[in-house]
């Protein structure tokens, strides 16, 4: 990251890159307690655009809320720096990461900590390995939904997307994925999954998982295309039912997955399903749909 050039956004002002620092003591550091997110810009023919801006910074408010945060920012503020930020750096395309997190304070209360706001954009190409993943199940369960707010995202639960990542690497996979606490398909470490059959895209419920603005951009997409899309508990017993399955999110897009554990989808490679979504999708973030311009905000 040493080689990143341009600016991030600190509490309102732009800080170069190699400036943007915090004390050691931060108590995000420490516990867990920053709220972030992804969120991407995309070249169009009228130049770059962030994709669900507004739903993403609403995101970042819910989670700020959660932990207790108040924002010194309004949500246009932070919508409007996201954008200045963009043109600030000069980036065509990218990914964006907006962080919430509180300042030096120690001990679990975070009453009384800084409330912090940093931003930041740079160039960022495919986030999987390759077109199609191999993916393993992971030992570690998804958190219990009744152990956090799982509508937020918080950096604490990523220690539980990172021990499951570790394993899958470790054992020569791409990606790993994680069962909820009944043993259904939750999610991978930082996507959500699709599986399809026929004319018809399963995904697994809110509950356990992230419910990410790119599964619900691919459920409004899929139903255009024509297609059923329910969401619905999947078990690995299940998988050899299944045509294709693939992963979604804003940092790997739409990513085929070519095998769960032993389980080969197909001939492995993408399937025609998950190519005929991905390609629209392309052309929604890309602004070559008029129909969905209302997901994108122009940096002008
Ligand atoms: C655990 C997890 N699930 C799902 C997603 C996908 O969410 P989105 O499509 O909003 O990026 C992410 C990424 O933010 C994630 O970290």
């Amino acid at each position: 990251m040493a080689d990143k050039k341009g600016y991030i956004w600190m509490d309102g002002k732009f800080t170069p890159f190699a400036k943007a620092q915090i004390h050691v003591l931060n108590h995000s550091l420490h516990y867990g307690s920053a709220v972030f997110e992804g969120i991407r810009c995309y070249a169009t023919e009228s130049g770059p655009a962030i994709f669900r801006l507004q739903e993403h910074i609403d995101r970042l408010f819910h989670s700020a809320q959660t932990m207790g945060m108040k924002m010194s920012f309004t949500k246009k503020q932070v919508a409007q720096a996201v954008l200045d930020l963009v043109k600030k750096n000069k980036l065509q395309e990218g990914y964006i990461r907006p962080i919430v997190f509180y300042g030096e304070k120690m001990g679990l209360d975070p009453a009384g900590a800084p409330v912090k706001l940093a931003i930041a954009a740079w160039p960022w190409g495919k986030y999987l390995a390759k077109e199609s993943v191999s993916v393993k199940t992971s030992s570690f369960a998804r958190i219990h939904p009744g152990s956090s707010v799982m509508t937020a995202k918080i950096s604490g639960h990523y220690a539980n997307s990172i021990v499951a990542s570790l394993e899958a690497k470790k054992a020569g996979f791409d990606e790993a994925l994680l069962l909820d606490w009944r043993g259904n398909i939750a999610e991978g470490p930082g996507e959500n999954i699709f599986f399809v059959k026929n004319k018809t895209l399963y995904t697994p419920k809110a509950g356990t998982i992230l419910p990410g603005l790119t599964r619900d951009s691919v459920m409004v997409l899929a139903r255009e295309l024509g297609y059923g899309v329910a969401e619905k508990d999947v078990r690995l017993k299940d998988l050899p039912k299944y045509d294709e399955a693939f992963f979604v999110g804003t940092a790997a897009e739409i990513n085929a997955i070519g095998k769960i554990d032993g389980h080969i989808f197909g001939a492995g490679g993408e399937g025609a399903v998950t190519g005929e979504i991905r390609e629209n999708y392309a052309k929604i973030i890309h602004g070559e749909n008029k129909k969905y311009k209302k997901w994108l905000s122009y940096v002008k």
